[in-house]
C-alpha cells in the first residue's frame, strides 16, 4: 500500500488552496481540513454574542466561548463535501459571508484563539493521509509535513476569483471591496505576532496567477508520486 502522508497548503488569501487541497484529497483518498473554516466559525460565534464592535474584540469571555464550542465537519452525502458546523449546526454558508471576512483576520491574530484551534488542528489530523490548508500549516502545525506547498497568485486574479464565486451566490458585492479585503487580510495575517503567514523554509512555491486546476494538479501529481511510493 502507498505510504500515507501529511500535506500542508499555505498561502495567500482566496489563491485556490482549499480547491487544490480538496482536489488533491479527492485523488489520494485523504481527508481534508480547512483551518480557515475554524477561524471564520470562531468569528462567527464572536460577531453573534456582539463581542466585536467597531474592529476591537471583546476578549472577556474568549477562553469559556473557545472550550465550550464544538467546531466540527459533517459529510454531505449528496454534494460529497465535508460542510462545516458550529454545535452541530451546518454554517458553511455564514462563515463565507463578508461580514465574517471583513473581521476573521482580527480574530485569527488573537494568541488564545490560535492556541486552542492549532490544538484541535492537530488532533484532527493525529492520523496521517491528510491534507490541510491555511496560513501557519507547515510552520507551525505540522512543521513536519512531508509535503508543504506555498501557494500565491496575482492579488487582482485572486479577486476576481473571488468575487465570480461571491456574485454565483447572489451576494451583491464589487470587486473594490473583495481586493479591498483581500489585501487587508493578507496585511494582518503576514504581520501579526503569532504565527504569521510566511513560507515554511522547504516549502515549494506554486504561484497559479495563469494556471487552471487541472494544470496545478498535474505539477503536484509527480510530486505526491515521489514522496508516497
Ligand atoms: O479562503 P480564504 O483564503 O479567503 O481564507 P481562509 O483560509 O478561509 O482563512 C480565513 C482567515 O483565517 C485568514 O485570512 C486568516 O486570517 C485566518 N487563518 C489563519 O490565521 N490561520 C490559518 N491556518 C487559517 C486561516
Ligand atoms: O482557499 P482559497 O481562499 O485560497 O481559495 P479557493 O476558495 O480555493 O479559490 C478561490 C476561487 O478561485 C474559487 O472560486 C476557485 O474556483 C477559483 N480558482 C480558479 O479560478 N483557478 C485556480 N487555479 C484556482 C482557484
Amino acid at each position: 500500500m502507498d505510504k500515507k502522508i501529511v500535506i500542508a497548503i499555505d498561502g495567500f488569501s482566496s489563491c485556490g488552496k482549499s480547491t487544490f487541497a480538496k482536489a488533491i484529497a479527492k485523488r489520494l483518498g485523504y481527508l481534508y481540513i480547512d483551518s480557515g473554516a475554524m477561524y471564520r466559525v470562531v468569528t462567527l460565534e464572536l460577531l453573534r454574542r456582539g463581542l466585536i464592535k467597531d474592529g476591537v474584540v471583546d476578549t472577556s469571555m474568549l477562553q469559556s466561548i473557545l472550550k465550550e464550542i464544538n467546531i466540527g465537519f459533517s459529510y454531505d452525502p449528496v454534494k460529497m463535501v465535508y460542510l462545516t458546523t458550529l454545535n452541530g449546526e451546518v454554517v458553511e454558508d455564514e462563515i463565507r459571508s463578508p461580514q465574517v471576512a471583513n473581521h476573521v483576520s482580527l480574530v485569527a491574530a488573537i494568541p488564545a484563539v490560535r492556541t486552542r484551534l492549532v490544538e484541535l488542528q492537530r488532533e484532527l489530523g493525529k492520523k496521517k493521509g491528510i491534507v490541510m490548508d491555511g496560513r501557519d500549516i507547515g510552520t507551525v502545525v505540522f512543521p513536519n509535513a512531508e509535503l508543504k506547498i506555498f501557494m500565491t497568485a496575482d492579488p487582482i486574479v485572486r479577486a476576481r476569483r473571488r468575487l465570480k464565486e461571491l456574485q454565483e451566490k447572489g451576494l451583491n458585492v464589487t470587486l473594490d471591496e473583495v481586493l479591498k479585503n483581500i489585501e487587508e487580510r493578507d496585511y494582518i495575517d503576514q504581520n501579526r505576532d503569532v504565527a504569521p503567514l510566511r513560507k515554511a523554509d522547504d516549502a515549494v512555491v506554486l504561484d497559479n496567477t495563469n494556471m487552471t486546476v487541472e494544470e496545478q494538479m498535474e505539477w503536484v501529481e509527480e510530486m505526491v508520486k515521489r514522496l508516497t511510493v
